[in-house]
């Protein structure tokens, strides 16, 4: 069994850094999820020094995981942040966060959205559409202030994933399409209230193999080209996320590797580079943690129900995704069974993982491996069901960073008719 670097075996159990599980769970309850500091660092540091010769901007892409710590710890480190609504603008402020190292993604940017992130001067706007583009100009007209600018563009270069994490192909909704990116550059450059300062692009995510990162850069390459004839200079080049991470097999691309492709491709080009990573600092220093309530023989399988579920951790029913389950307290004198473990919800596709070979008993703890990413920040509260604990473990110390949900919060929002 290959586990996670994020856990380790110690005295029979399992541990981050020097936490045992066993510990989290009596202290804050069954299902929270569990972070490591010292993941969380690692992975940026890894990042940010694969580019020793290069001025780079790494903005995390604060979708992956938002909670509040998490952001405070990688501005503290003097990251910038990919947002892509006004909420994720007020989490990075709010979390300490630099507005000048803010870049703001997303097709759907509403005008008071636009308004506030103009308001706090963030570095820049990735624009994906020439609606969007006419919308910012307005906005920032009415305001007195000229918008900084990059175009979003669509190189329709297929990144090789799961079809609904995949945003760089023509069929996608996601920016402006290779062909049109040109023309939208020299109506940008012709609105007065229009800082042109960059070009982006972000192809998918979960993305394995090195060519379709090769492929993108070199058609956005193409394009800076033809943009410096037509008189348009760029300071900076986003190259987007989208590094994929070990989930169970795979083979993720070494981030020295990545760097030194793409930098031999960049040689001559002395552009800023920003890069929006999301997945690749946080998926592998996260971890969901449940409990074992029942063992139930059903006709044909033979089912784990555990205290957490799809509402808590989505990404198996909505992408079949994989994630490695182990237990807390191993039973080596137990022989393994097949297990698929499900939570409490009332649907068939709750299912947190399917076919695993596992010793364990009701009232057992077990660890949902790789859950840092895209898994607390998509939690939902369906079944009226609480969002989870998230602790985040430093050395031997652990901090609540957020506190479960209370039953009566869930509603409290709601009104019962006159
Ligand atoms: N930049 C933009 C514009 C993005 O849309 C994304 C992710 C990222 C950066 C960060 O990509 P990363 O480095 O994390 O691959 N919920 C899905 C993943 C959706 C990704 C959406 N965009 C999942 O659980 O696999």
């Amino acid at each position: 069994m290959s586990l996670s670097s994020l856990v380790r075996v110690a005295r029979d159990e399992l541990y981050v850094e020097g936490v045992a599980l066993a510990r989290i769970a009596a202290e804050f309850g069954t299902p929270s999820y569990v972070y490591s500091k010292a993941g969380l660092v690692q992975a940026y540091v890894d990042f940010t020094t694969a580019f020793p010769k290069r001025d780079i901007l790494v903005c995390y892409a604060a979708k992956a995981n938002s909670n509040l710590a998490i952001l405070g710890l990688f501005a503290k480190l003097g990251a910038g942040f990919d947002i892509v609504s006004e909420g994720e603008l007020r989490r990075v402020l709010a979390a300490g966060g630099n507005p000048r190292k803010i870049v703001f993604s997303g097709v759907g940017k509403r005008a008071e959205e636009m308004r506030a992130a103009l308001e706090h001067n963030i570095l820049c706007f990735n624009v994906e559409s020439e609606p969007e583009l006419l919308r910012l100009a307005e906005v920032a007209s009415d305001m007195g202030v000229r918008a900084p600018v990059s175009i979003r563009v669509n190189p329709n270069v297929d990144p090789k994933t799961h079809p609904y994490i995949a945003t760089g192909l023509k069929e996608n909704k996601f920016g402006v399409a290779f062909e049109d990116a040109r023309a939208l550059y020299q109506t940008a450059s012709a609105l007065s209230s229009i800082e042109i300062v960059g070009i982006d692009c972000h192809i998918g995510s979960q993305i394995t193999e090195i060519s379709p990162f090769a492929d993108a850069l070199d058609k956005v390459l193409q394009l800076v080209d033809e943009l410096a004839r037509d008189g348009i200079s760029l300071h900076h080049i986003d190259l987007g996320g989208g590094i994929g991470i070990r989930y169970k097999d795979e083979e993720p691309i070494a981030v020295s590797d990545y760097a030194a492709t793409l930098g031999a491709r960049l040689q001559g080009h002395e552009y800023q580079l920003i890069f929006e990573p999301g997945r690749s600092l946080v998926g592998n220093a996260g971890l969901l943690l449940t409990r074992v309530e029942y063992i139930k023989q059903g006709g044909e399988k033979r089912f784990a129900i555990v205290d957490a579920a799809m509402n808590d951790l989505i990404r198996p029913a909505l992408y079949d995704a994989y994630h490695e389950v182990v237990a807390v307290a191993p039973r080596p004198e137990q022989a393994a069974r097949i297990y698929d473990i499900v939570g409490p919800v009332c649907e068939s596709g709750d299912f947190l993982a399917r076919q695993r070979m596992l010793a364990i008993e009701p009232g057992d703890l077990v660890a949902i491996l790789s859950a840092g990413a895209y898994g607390s920040v998509m939690s939902s509260n369906y079944n009226t069901r609480p969002r989870p604990a998230e602790i985040m473990v430093d050395g031997t110390t652990t901090h609540l960073i957020r506190a479960r949900e209370i039953i009566q919060d869930l509603y409290a929002h709601e009104r019962l008719l006159p």
